[in-house]
């Protein structure tokens, strides 16, 4: 089928297998570029393996340090008519890029959040490869169904105690506009928020790895975080959001109780602020993105997620002396040169200018709107889309 681009709202409902292709040799040509990570992880279970930073970390880990890659994901093929989703796509490049190289790459789509597709996730390490020395804890969701309940749980984005007004962009449109949010109205929805989001579900990944003997001595895991700036504290670290990263990043010493037998690690790892599926849902973020991408592009300093991830990999997990720089609450940081005084200064300036007229030129919302599309394998010049694409592509191990 012929596949262009459909959007609604800050959702893309298509996406280009070859594109998305273009998109994960992009990301495998940038880690070779780099160089072996050395002491690296050699089998690696990614969770949340597909889109965003999980696919980048599941390519840092093959890529650059040989490793064996299980990627677990909740992704759909074509159907009906309908192209497969971009994390579907990225998978099947994925594991044919790997191939291709001898690697070994096997995936498994389904909801993580469940008992059985962490059962299953446990049969395969234990038929392949026996166990696992690193787990990538990537998930971004929406909802969760709990396993031992059964109760579904939505989280939302809400400011807590006050309502948050401030300026946001529609990335399609290029035009800014005043925001207001309504406060959370119950304690109930922090608690949704925590329970999709939190560290239950990572703490009972490990729990299980753990029971059934599949851990390497020495593992390690991390999960991702997110702070940012003061702008958008009210609706993000402050927010039932950042509730439910306070208490990810707590699991991390709960995690550690629990991989003691194996002298495990559990890492919190604070990441740039990126365009991904997810990213681009949260009112706000979108334009303090693209003011962000001008001034740290400016200063040669910008990042995507495979960068996030290779560095993250070489210059923080496995370091030459293997000691792993943390900030003072323990987690690892690769959000530092976002946060610099210097890049949050530039924004906060810009964030007070911006406007319709004005955002062409103070901010790089074109490079937004590239990532964006680029995430679902559009605008690659090397790709005509004009042209068939075969839409059946498959995820070879599925
Ligand atoms: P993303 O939407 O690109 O990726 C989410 C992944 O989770 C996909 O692989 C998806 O298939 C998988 N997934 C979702 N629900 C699932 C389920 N029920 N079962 C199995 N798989 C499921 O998101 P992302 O932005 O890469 O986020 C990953 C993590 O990084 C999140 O914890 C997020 O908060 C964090 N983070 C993101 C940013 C950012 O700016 N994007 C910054 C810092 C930290
Ligand atoms: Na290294």
């Amino acid at each position: 089928m012929i596949i262009k681009p459909r959007t609604r709202g800050f959702i893309c409902l298509t996406s280009h297998p070859d594109g998305t292709a273009v998109n994960i040799k992009n990301q495998i040509d940038y880690v070779k570029s780099q160089g072996e990570i050395k002491n690296g992880p050699k089998k690696v279970l990614v969770i949340g393996a597909s889109t965003g930073f999980g696919i980048s970390s599941r390519i840092a880990a093959a890529f650059g340090s040989g490793a064996a890659t299980i990627g677990v994901f909740f992704e759909k093929p074509a159907a009906e008519g309908k192209p497969g989703t971009a994390g579907w796509y990225n998978s099947a490049a994925f594991e044919k890029e790997a191939q291709n190289a001898g690697l070994y790459a096997k995936s498994i789509n389904g909801d993580a959040f469940s008992d059985e597709i962490k059962q299953q996730t446990i049969e395969l390490i234990k038929k392949d490869l026996g166990t696992v020395d690193l787990i990538v804890y990537s998930l971004a969701s929406p909802r969760r169904t709990h396993p031992k309940t059964g109760v579904a749980y939505a989280s939302v984005l809400k400011p807590i105690g006050q309502t948050f007004s401030n300026k946001t962009v529609d990335f399609h449109t290029g035009i800014v506009s005043d925001i207001t949010i309504n406060p959370i109205e119950s304690q109930e929805d922090i608690d949704n928020t925590i329970a999709v989001m939190g560290g239950e579900d990572w703490k009972f990944w490990m729990e299980d790895l753990q029971k059934a003997g599949v851990l390497a001595d020495g593992v390690k895991t991390v999960a991702y975080s997110y702070i940012g700036p003061e702008l958008t504290f009210p609706i993000y670290r402050n927010g039932t959001i950042g509730q439910a990263k306070n208490d990810l990043e707590a699991t991390a010493s709960t995690i550690k109780t629990i991989l003691s037998d194996v002298n495990g690690e559990a890492y919190v790892s604070v990441n740039k602020a990126l365009v991904t599926q997810s990213s681009s849902a949260i009112p706000v973020v979108p334009l303090y993105i693209s003011l962000l991408y001008k001034v740290m592009k400016e200063k040669g300093i910008h990042e995507g997620t495979i960068e996030q991830m290779y560095r993250l990999f070489n210059d923080r997990l496995y370091t030459a002396d293997g000691t792993i720089p943390l900030d003072a609450e323990g987690r690892i940081r690769i959000d530092d040169w976002e946060m610099r005084e210097d890049v949050q200064q530039e924004v906060d300036k810009l964030w007070k200018e911006a406007t319709t007229e004005n955002l062409g030129q103070i901010s790089d919302i074109e490079g937004y709107r590239n990532d964006f599309f680029n995430l679902f394998g559009f605008n690659f010049g090397s790709i005509d889309y004009e042209a068939e694409a075969d839409e059946q592509v498959n995820v070879p191990s599925i």
